[in-house]
């Protein structure tokens, strides 16, 4: 069967799709509330590390592959290397990962969709901004966080099996704009609080005694969340880019572009917290606290809270698109389900994952496997385990087992010439990536001593 597949259409399509996918709550929940209990700047410097060394290269790898295989990520896998079938395994590793991500994810998000309703009350009755307490309401609840998450999931869902995820990043040229214009609003907000100098310093100021193996795991595995790599996402988007895209250039661009938006959402955030007396190392509750706060700082703070929130929840959208399309993609090519049917199956699965970890920050705190309840756990997996691994088995097989002349050709596309960069990204696919993930993996868990 050779049916046409459906692809991005120009470079900067490829750009926008692969930015949709990579911004979203990892860089305004995330990257600040892991920034914020891991000590600040140290953290923020080693993420940054981790992007350039690691991510950056390792994107440009699932890139080529997908665009050498033109098949959906386990597919691409199963076959990438001749006679060498078990390379699946990062397909079906990554659909684990994707149930893992959204189990937890979507709980996320139906807090952030949540609250475009609680601002627009608060806006409306005009009562004070919402508060550390209001959020620790809603987290810990059960009815309420649980309706939110599934009325997320099936939206996303919805837009998945209709088929106009396209029209939602088509939207998102669009919104990611405005998105960014409020976060730099929010900044110059931030900045100008009194006592928000301290917020600046502890993001930029680096204190290396805060580092730690477990520390530098976590930077690395949040270079791959955020990113999307190191379960398929980026495989399968390469697998839809033409010939013309110039995969290191873009990679850059995707790569700078998502860690400003992380930067901006961190200076808006973290001199309020300093400002306002907030905790840096409250976890996940971060964003909730801080951001109602510096808007009620602002005229109209409340409509821009609002305003905020829904951005956010765009953006949210956009990546866990992304994020489902991998198990339905599988489900629907390899399995040979109907396309709706596929849909359901993983929403149901994501629901069914979703529920232990919602309730695992309410009523069920005291259940726990590894000291951890079910939200953590899941992200710990996903972030700290299946990502890196699948990194590393991802620069296995582009760095040793194809061969470099076709990795490179792929690489290099419609590019003329000898470009100085195809062989530097290829050194650090084949050496450098690989063996700082093993590095970092091993002393994370303890194998050079504490
Ligand atoms: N990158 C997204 C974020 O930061 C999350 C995400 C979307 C993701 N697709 C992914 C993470 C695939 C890992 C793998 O919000």
């Amino acid at each position: 069967m050779t049916k046409q597949r459906d692809g991005f259409a120009s470079s900067l399509g490829a750009f926008t799709a692969t930015v949709a996918s990579a911004v979203g709550l990892g860089n305004i929940w995330k990257f600040p509330y892991l920034a914020g209990v891991n000590g600040g700047a140290a953290f923020v410097l080693t993420y940054l590390l981790a992007v350039a060394l690691v991510g950056l290269p390792i994107l440009v790898a699932e890139h080529a592959i997908g665009r050498k295989m033109r098949k959906d990520a386990v597919a691409s896998y199963a076959t990438v290397v001749p006679r060498e079938g078990f390379w699946v395994l990062i397909g079906y590793a990554g659909v684990v990962a994707a149930f893992l991500i959204m189990a937890f994810y979507s709980d996320v998000a139906g807090w952030v969709f949540s609250y475009i309703v609680k601002s627009f009350m608060a806006a409306f009755r005009g009562t004070g901004p919402l508060s550390a307490q209001d959020f620790a309401a809603l987290a810990s609840g059960t009815w309420e966080p649980l309706i939110w998450q599934i009325g997320v999931v099936v939206f996303v869902s919805l837009i998945v099996a209709a088929g106009v995820s396209k029209g939602i990043e088509a939207a998102t040229k669009l919104t990611m704009p405005i998105l960014l214009a409020l976060l730099l609003l929010c900044d110059i907000r931030a900045l100008t609080l009194p006592g928000a100098f301290k917020g600046v310093t502890f993001l930029f100021a680096p204190d290396f005694s805060k580092l730690s193996g477990t520390v530098i795991l976590s930077a690395l595995g949040l270079a791959f969340f955020k990113l999307s790599l190191g379960m398929g996402t980026m495989t399968t988007y390469g697998s839809y880019m033409p010939e013309s895209v110039r995969l290191v250039p873009n990679a850059g661009r995707v790569a700078l572009a998502d860690t400003l938006v992380s930067i901006l959402a961190g200076l808006a955030i973290f001199p309020a917290v300093f400002a306002f007396g907030f905790e840096p190392a409250s976890g996940p509750s971060l964003l909730f606290i801080s951001i109602p706060a510096v808007f009620s700082k602002m005229p109209f703070g409340n409509f821009f809270t609002v305003l905020f929130f829904l951005l956010s929840a765009l953006a949210a959208t956009g990546a866990m698109i992304s994020l489902i399309e991998v198990p339905v993609a599988w489900l629907s090519g390899k399995m040979k389900l109907p396309r709706p049917k596929a849909v359901i199956i993983t929403a149901l699965g994501i629901i069914v994952l979703g529920i232990p970890a919602t309730l695992s920050l309410g009523p069920w705190k005291e259940v726990q496997l590894f000291k951890m309840g079910f939200f953590d756990l899941f992200d710990y997996i996903q972030q700290n385990l299946l990502l890196p691994l699948g990194g590393l088995a991802i620069a296995i097989v582009a760095g040793w087992r194809l061969r470099k002349s076709d990795f490179l050709n792929e690489l290099a596309g419609q590019e003329k010439g000898k470009k100085w960069y195809l062989t530097l990204v290829y050194i650090f696919i084949k050496y450098i990536s690989p063996a700082l993930i093993v590095l970092v993996f091993l002393n994370g868990f303890g194998v050079f001593g504490k």
